[in-house]
């Protein structure tokens, strides 16, 4: 119930950034178009800065609508989602890899948004903070039952930092629906984020 409440209230939040904030930004983007048309030249040039500026602030707002609403999670299913955001992630300079093994035990909905929440955290702070080159998903079943979610950087580490929000949310997340989670080094230096969570086919086994 916690979670689903959450992802209504997160859902409500992207709604009102998307509709509400980006609509008010998409009209001022146009008064400033119309405004710049008309202005003398020293003006028009300030209004275009102010233009582009808008206009970023819009983008801004999309992406942080899109980051709240795990569409792609309901449209594309659990692999392709993590495969979407192992592409999100790869930017110069930084290859995401990823690795999901075929049939794996199924995750009931709840356990899939708890996965795919922790690896979007994992991978945003794993661009934030581990000034790596080369990062990996890998999704598989470690033992009967078992789906383990490994998020490995080769990256800087922690080096013991005080877990902040960020981790938190992620422990959390895991609680919630009983899976268990850890950081630690991983086998390419760096960090690595594990996530075990015991589906229906190994709690019966
Ligand atoms: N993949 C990583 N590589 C290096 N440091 C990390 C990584 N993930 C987390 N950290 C460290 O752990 C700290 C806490 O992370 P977090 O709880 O998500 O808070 P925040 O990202 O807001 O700082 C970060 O500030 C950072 O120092
Ligand atoms: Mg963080």
């Amino acid at each position: 119930r916690i979670l689903s409440a959450q992802e209504a209230e997160r859902q409500r939040v992207a709604r009102e950034l998307h509709d509400e904030v980006g609509q008010t930004l998409t009209a001022v983007l146009l008064q400033l178009k119309h405004a710049a048309d008309r202005a003398p030249a020293a003006l028009g040039e300030e209004l275009r800065l102010a233009q582009e500026t808008t206009r970023g602030s819009l983008d801004e707002i999309r992406r942080i609508a899109r980051r709240l609403r795990p569409g792609l999670l309901e449209e594309l299913g659990l692999a392709s989602a993590l495969r979407a955001l192992a592409a999100e992630f790869t930017v110069p300079g930084l290859a995401v890899r990823h690795r999901i093994d075929r049939g794996l035990p199924p995750l009931d909905p709840d356990s899939e948004l708890v996965l795919y929440r922790i690896a979007q955290e994992a991978l945003t702070n794993m661009a934030r903070h581990a000034a790596a080159t080369q990062a990996e998903i890998r999704l598989r079943s470690s033992a009967a039952g078992i789906v383990e979610l490994l998020i490995r950087d080769n990256g800087k580490g922690t080096g013991g930092a005080p877990e902040g929000n960020g981790m938190r949310g992620m422990r959390e997340r895991a609680l919630l629906t009983g899976a268990e989670l850890s950081f630690g080094a991983g086998p390419y230096g760096g960090t690595e984020v594990r996530l075990a969570i015991t589906t229906m086919a190994g709690s019966t086994a």
